[in-house]
């Protein structure tokens, strides 16, 4: 039965910075903390007036349900993230959510693979796939971007790492270490999300070592909720999927070749 989308008034706790140009912002969500699946997302609108108009999708990177606390881990890359990183504790934000489909959470051995910002959702599902042995690959430019370390540290068994310039771990994109990885893993579930490239390439190396994968799909959103249509993406059986609802989290097979 599908859940009511909840809209509600939430309290900013703290909101710091802890990479570059990438914020930790935590709330007092209680309403959503006790429902909200990993790889679901809130669509949080940053400002009361009208400009921006829209929403901003983020998807909700930690819960604390016993604290009734989210957070969200954001990278401000425009106008409506600019604005959340001057909110400031104590002050509050209208969150609709929790939205969309979250990941399965049937893994016994699982993978998670993400690139810069889309390991924010990959936090929360390590969070509730412990205690399993959860391993990580994770990708970002350089080691600066590599913040993500401290996070996963204590919520994963094994960390690999790639960065594009080889300033920490393997040298090149995941994509590059996943071969191996899944080689000498014995994985039976892995779990994307990232840049749509490095999606595919996951997909790809998954099913060729005959492994479950998930993705999730970060694509631009309006509603976020079903109805404006504009999200849309090709399913591999000819059919529309809106990523808002049907996702973001998908089987890989449904949506990438
Ligand atoms: C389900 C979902 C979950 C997401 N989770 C996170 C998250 O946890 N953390 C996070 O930092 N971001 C996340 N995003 C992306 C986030 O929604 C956008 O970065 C944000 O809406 C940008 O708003 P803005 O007003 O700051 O930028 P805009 O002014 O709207 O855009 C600035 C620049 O960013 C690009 N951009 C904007 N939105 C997207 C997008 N969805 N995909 C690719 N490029 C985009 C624009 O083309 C433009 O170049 C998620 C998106 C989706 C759909
Ligand atoms: S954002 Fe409106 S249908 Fe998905």
């Amino acid at each position: 039965m599908a859940l009511p989308k909840m809209v509600v008034r939430s309290k900013v706790l703290a909101n710091e910075l802890i990479g570059p140009l990438v914020w930790r912002l935590t709330l007092s969500a209680p309403q959503i903390a006790a429902v909200a699946k990993p790889g679901q997302f809130v669509h949080v609108r940053v400002m009361d007036s009208l400009a921006p108009l829209l929403r901003r999708p983020i998807s909700i990177a930690e819960v604390y349900a016993a604290e009734g606390t989210i957070s969200l881990i954001y990278r401000v890359v425009g106008q409506g993230s600019a604005i959340m990183a001057e909110a400031k504790p104590g002050s509050e934000l209208d969150l609709m959510g929790p939205l969309g489909n979250g990941f399965s959470l049937e893994a016994e051995r699982p993978l998670l693979v993400g690139g810069g910002i889309g390991l924010a959702p990959l936090v929360y599902l390590a969070q509730a796939l412990c205690p399993r042995p959860v391993t990580i690959l994770m990708g970002g430019r350089t080691k600066e971007e590599m913040y993500w370390q401290d996070i996963f540290k204590n919520l994963c068994q094994n960390i690999y790492i790639t960065t594009d310039d080889g300033s920490l771990g393997q040298q090149g994109f995941t994509v590059d270490a996943l071969d191996d990885i899944l080689a000498k893993g014995n994985f039976d579930f892995v779990y994307s999300c990232g840049p749509r490239p490095m999606l595919a390439g996951v997909a790809r190396l998954a099913k060729l070592h005959n492994v479950l994968c998930q993705v999730s799909l970060e694509d631009y959103m309006a509603c976020g909720v079903g109805a404006c249509l504009s999200c849309t993406c090709a399913g591999n059986d000819g059919k529309r999927r809106k990523i808002c609802s049907d996702g973001p989290v998908f089987m890989a097979g449904e949506v990438l070749d």
